[in-house]
């Protein structure tokens, strides 16, 4: 089995990022299981600060990395915020990047999606996710999912409506499953 973790970089309650990875775990193929990490996970966290860090990392911290850490794959799923990552998200990537060469994302097999009410689907949001990870020593996998025009795409209670998006998101999944259980067969 492969153990996805779903990380929504939304805060919102009715977020369609969130919705997108409600919808992912219901999309996962055989097995593969996907589990939503707690939006509170992110939401709690402090802002990044070395001195904070070097002083002992705060127990929001410890959970954070031990959950992306333990986790087999995580899949990403950005909102665009003014053409990029919301800045939660790039908070809890920072902490989760610590210490270098030894973290949570130091050769992680990850994947990114994003749903915006646009028309690109949060595409300059997940470059820059693609970015960041790969900076922070994840390998991303696969394409980026661009959701246009989330609002149309989700009934009132979150879920998906539309048939094509989901099995895109059951490929993506396969996809980053593929990658995971590669990067775990020793060279
Ligand atoms: C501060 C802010 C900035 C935004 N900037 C962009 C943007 O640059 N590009 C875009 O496509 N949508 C932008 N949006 C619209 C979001 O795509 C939309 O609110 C989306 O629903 C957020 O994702 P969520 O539903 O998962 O919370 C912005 C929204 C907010 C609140």
């Amino acid at each position: 089995m492969t153990r996805i973790l779903a990380v929504s970089g939304s805060l919102r309650a009715d977020s369609y990022n969130t919705s997108l990875l409600r919808a992912a775990s219901e999309a996962a193929p055989e097995g593969v299981d996907v589990e939503l990490f707690e939006p509170s996970g992110i939401a709690d966290l402090p802002l990044y600060d070395q001195d904070l860090e070097l002083a002992g990392a705060p127990e929001l911290v410890t959970r954070l990395r031990e959950a992306w850490g333990s986790a087999d794959a995580i899949l990403f799923a950005t909102p665009e915020y003014n053409g990029s990552v919301p800045g939660g998200l790039k908070n809890a990537i920072d902490w989760a990047s610590r210490p270098i060469r030894e973290s949570a994302l130091t050769g992680k097999t990850v994947a990114i999606a994003g749903a915006s009410t646009g028309q690109f689907g949060a595409m300059w949001a997940q470059a820059d996710l693609r970015k960041i990870l790969g900076t922070a020593g994840a390998r991303v996998a696969g394409d980026e999912l661009p959701v246009t025009r989330a609002h149309e795409r989700f009934d009132e209670s979150g879920r998906l409506l539309d048939a094509e998006l989901f099995e895109r998101l059951r490929l993506h999944l396969e996809t980053l499953a593929a990658h995971t259980v590669a990067a775990a067969v020793p060279a």
